[in-house]
């Protein structure tokens, strides 16, 4: 198993961009969910500001880096000074205050590794967490929602890599399989990697953005607007990508020596990283580095168990982009 294999594209894939498309458009969510969702947030930003007028929310996650799905919850930052407080003081306090206004279900989870409100707003059906001090989350998904500004290609493979990675079970951090926001991480990588490169490396290029946060410094180029049709050289269509991403996961990834880097725009190798044995709980069994928290390995909660669900799906994806007659139905078949 696993050996390398590098096979031609199927000759017909282009047949299948349209449909591949009509999924992408099918997981936009609609105009009426981002207004609902600018409400929501406004309700909670005044209740906020009752409490701690110098605190202020931001979005981040699905609902703010362009690749959310429609229906998806909104995931809300509260930045604030916390003097002598802790972070779990802090979300009961906030729990408090919600708890008082028309909100539902409103819950203080203070012992998980992230403290974090849970509530659902009855007025708009949009279920919430909101969590303290977050800001590599907010600074990691600008950089997301600024490498989707620069060719719609990423936008739509990832809303398809992740709708394959939701119907296939594959992307519940708490099986072992990967998160959402390393899925898209892999995309990125890959649309770096093609030849012409359909994405550049942001942070490889000179810097307008700095952030630092938790003494970590997040930098990078944020002006994609002046890029141009960065991408527009380089002319293969969506479901030719789609085969070429489970055709790289499943057979042309070095899972023994590489290391997904967006930071660099290219790959790794464990060693110089000292991924290459398990360290408490890392296992580091396939290495996707965080562009900012660089000690941070993505895959960390796979496992000798999952590792092998992960690549077995890989390989069924890439034999139904490759043989299937009809590979957007499935794809995505439930497993
Ligand atoms: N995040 C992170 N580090 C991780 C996982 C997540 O910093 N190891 C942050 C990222 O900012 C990410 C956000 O948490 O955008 C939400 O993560 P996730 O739920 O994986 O992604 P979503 O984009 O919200 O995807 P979904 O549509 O599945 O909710
Ligand atoms: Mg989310």
């Amino acid at each position: 198993r696993h050996v390398k294999m590098q096979t031609a594209c199927r000759k017909d894939i282009d047949r299948f961009n349209s449909q591949f498309l009509t999924v992408f458009e099918s997981l936009i969510p609609a105009d009426e969910e981002r207004v609902k969702q600018k409400q929501l947030l406004t309700v909670l930003e005044k209740l906020v500001a009752k409490e701690w007028p110098d605190a202020r929310l931001y979005l981040y996650g699905s609902c703010a880096n362009s690749f959310g799905f429609s229906k998806s919850d909104l995931d809300v930052c509260l930045a604030i000074e916390l003097g002598n407080n802790e972070k779990s003081e802090v979300v009961l306090k906030l729990a408090d205050i919600l708890q008082s206004d028309n909100l539902q279900n409103v819950q203080a989870l203070t012992r998980a590794r992230v403290p974090v409100v849970k509530l659902m707003d009855p007025v708009t059906g949009i279920s919430c967490d909101i969590c303290v001090n977050n800001m590599l989350a907010v600074v990691n998904t600008k950089l997301l929602y600024d490498y989707a500004r620069i060719d719609v290609r990423l936008r739509q493979l990832a809303f398809i890599v992740k709708h394959w990675a939701k119907s296939r079970g594959v992307n519940e951090t708490y099986q072992g399989t990967l998160s959402s926001y390393a899925y898209v991480l892999m995309c990125i990588h890959f649309l770096q990697q093609r030849r012409p490169a359909i994405l550049p490396c942001l942070q490889a290029m000179n810097i307008t953005y700095f952030r630092n946060v938790d003494n970590v410094e997040c930098a990078y180029f944020d002006q994609v607007e002046k890029l141009g049709n960065f991408g527009s050289r380089n002319g293969e269509s969506i479901a030719h990508l789609v085969w070429a991403f489970f055709h790289y996961w499943a057979y042309c990834h070095d899972y023994a020596t590489d290391v997904v880097s967006v930071r660099t725009g290219s790959t790794l190798s464990k060693r110089t990283k000292d991924w290459t044995r398990r360290v408490g709980n890392d296992r580091h069994l396939i290495c996707i580095e965080d562009p900012f928290e660089v000690s941070h390995d993505l895959g960390r909660v796979v496992d000798k168990y999952s590792i092998r669900v992960l690549r077995e799906e890989f390989e069924r994806a890439a034999e139904i982009m490759q043989y299937d007659p009809n590979p957007c139905v499935t794809l995505f078949h439930p497993y």
